[in-house]
């Protein structure tokens, strides 16, 4: 049989009606309604009301101190005429769970010394005496038993967690209960970039903001889910585009404050790795781990995917995708390069020009062994067109977009080969939208295979930025049993790869 009552987050016109019963209840002892209704609107504050049909039959409040693990029941009052009924235990219920969700491990609360059926219900709720207040109750001089109830903070096996990424053109929302992927779903502004050959912020911050609520809706229909069965938010809040990343985070926090759900902040690069989860069910560590995409080009070692996760080296000028791009557009090519100059290299010799590799060098593999450097390249490249134009001579287009290509892809491999090899880790593994490149896939593999190393290539829909490998992060906090980010924390453009949550 269901209850005959509803229960629900008490709102500011309940006040009224919630007087009534703090008289009706606590008699002289009642509190004011303006000190009710600080109650109900404060910060930290969690107050129900039951319902029955039009009419308020109880209401309890819980103050929660997060940051110290703990919560205290302000009060809880049930109209006399609904005792008896298991609506005390029903709220009080409501209240415990409130405390789990936030990460509060102990719970406290007072109870009069002279009632023992309130005492008893604590009790069976796990409540125990801790402390006893002599004549705390005034005028009556009644004691106040302090109890206790010691919450288990053991952590949920399967949540379900909605992630948003924004960091970049993709606006995606991901969703994934544990390791299990139900939904991703990309919304790109790339077309937008298009005319400008390389992402512009503001048209991307903005498109972000047109497409968060559709690209929303589409996932939680895909993955056959509602907003309120969601247990926690995740987000990436950098390293990125800092308007862009704005957008993921506003969103974010405020769909964790409406449907009162935990928020984490996630780290971007971290997701590309974790998103391995997805596809074989944990993330075997140690690996290297070879991000490259328009916006990043690092190298990480990652031991322990929320714990020790290390940058060893990154481009110090632009990133691959980004060189992609830009010789493209020397080349007379569309953007986004990377596809263009795959394809035109597809019937080139990779080997015709000798395009410079970028810190391979002795003397820069000594201070920059795992660092990347595409500068020099692309303007090696374009100084050969330009050769070739002032001689009015065809350029090759075919065998130059092989040969940088050839040039990039031997870098981007070598190192990561070089960090699997010195650090002794067996596996590699593979994330970015560069990692489209067919040619770089095939001497990966091969060099991989050659050297014992075990190489791992997410699917594409996964290897690019997408929200679902942010709420595979965000599910990895959760079931750690790592407490929420709180709603403080910020976008950080240049968030560094060793924060994996941020508070
Ligand atoms: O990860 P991603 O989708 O977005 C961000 O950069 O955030 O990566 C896009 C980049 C672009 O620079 C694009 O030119 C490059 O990935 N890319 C490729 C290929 N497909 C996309 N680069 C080389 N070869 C490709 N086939
Ligand atoms: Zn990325």
């Amino acid at each position: 049989m269901s209850k005959p009552w509803a229960i629900r987050i008490a709102e500011e016109s309940d006040l009224d009606a919630i007087m009534q019963i703090e008289h009706e209840c606590f008699g002289s002892d009642a509190w004011s309604a303006d000190g009710m209704f600080e109650e109900l609107t404060g910060a930290e504050k969690y107050y129900l009301v039951a319902y029955q049909g039009e009419s308020l039959i109880a209401y309890a409040g819980l103050n929660k101190l997060p940051t110290v693990h703990q919560a205290e029941v302000q009060t809880i009052a049930v109209k006399p005429s609904a005792r008896g009924s298991g609506l005390g235990r029903d709220l009080m219920h409501h209240l415990l769970q409130e405390a789990i969700r936030s990460s509060c491990l102990d719970v406290f609360l007072e109870v009069r010394a002279d009632n023992p059926v309130a005492q008893q219900l604590y009790r069976s709720l796990g409540f125990e005496q801790i402390d006893i207040r002599k004549r705390y109750y005034q005028p009556d001089g009644v004691d106040a038993i302090v109890m206790r109830a010691q919450l288990s903070s053991e952590p949920m096996r399967e949540p379900l967690v909605l992630g948003i990424e924004s960091s970049c053109d993709e606006t995606g929302v991901g969703i994934v209960r544990g390791n299990t992927l139900l939904a991703n779903v990309i919304s790109s502004s790339m077309d937008q970039h298009a005319r400008f050959g390389g992402v512009v912020p503001e048209v991307a911050a903005r498109a972000h903001l047109e497409a968060l609520l559709p690209t929303l809706h589409e996932a939680l229909a895909k993955a056959k889910v509602s907003l309120d069965e969601i247990d926690a938010v995740a987000v990436a809040n950098g390293p990125g585009l800092a308007g862009a990343l704005m957008v993921g985070v506003g969103a974010a926090k405020s769909l964790a404050v409406a449907l009162n759900k935990p928020v984490y902040a996630v780290n971007h690069l971290v997701g590309h790795v974790g998103v391995d989860i997805l596809e074989r069910g944990e993330l075997e560590t140690p690996t290297i781990a070879l991000l490259v995409s328009g916006g990043h080009t690092s190298l990480l070692l990652v031991r322990d995917l929320l714990d020790d996760v290390e940058l060893i080296g990154e481009t110090i000028d632009d990133a691959a995708g980004e060189a992609f791009d830009k010789v493209a557009r020397v080349l007379g090519l569309k953007y986004p390069g990377g596809p263009e100059i795959d394809r035109a290299a597809a019937e080139g010799d990779p080997n015709a020009i000798r395009f410079p590799r970028g810190l391979m060098l002795p003397k820069d593999m000594e201070k920059h062994r795992y660092d990347f450097s595409f500068s020099g390249l692309k303007t090696a490249v374009a100084r050969h067109v330009e050769v070739l134009n002032t001689k009015g001579l065809d350029v090759p287009i075919s065998d130059v977009a092989a040969s940088f290509r050839e040039a990039v892809v031997d870098v981007l491999v070598t190192k990561a080969i070089n960090a699997c090899v010195d650090h002794n880790v067996p596996r590699l593994l593979l994330g970015g939208g560069v990692i489209a490149n067919r040619r770089l896939r095939e001497v990966a593999q091969q060099r991989c295979d050659e050297k014992g190393i075990e190489l791992r290539i997410p699917a594409l829909s996964l290897c690019t930025d997408n929200g679902a490998m942010i709420a595979a992060i965000g599910a990895q906090l959760v079931m750690a049993g790592r407490k929420p980010s709180g709603l403080s924390f910020g976008a950080d453009s240049t968030l560094p790869v060793t924060t994996v949550q941020t508070h």
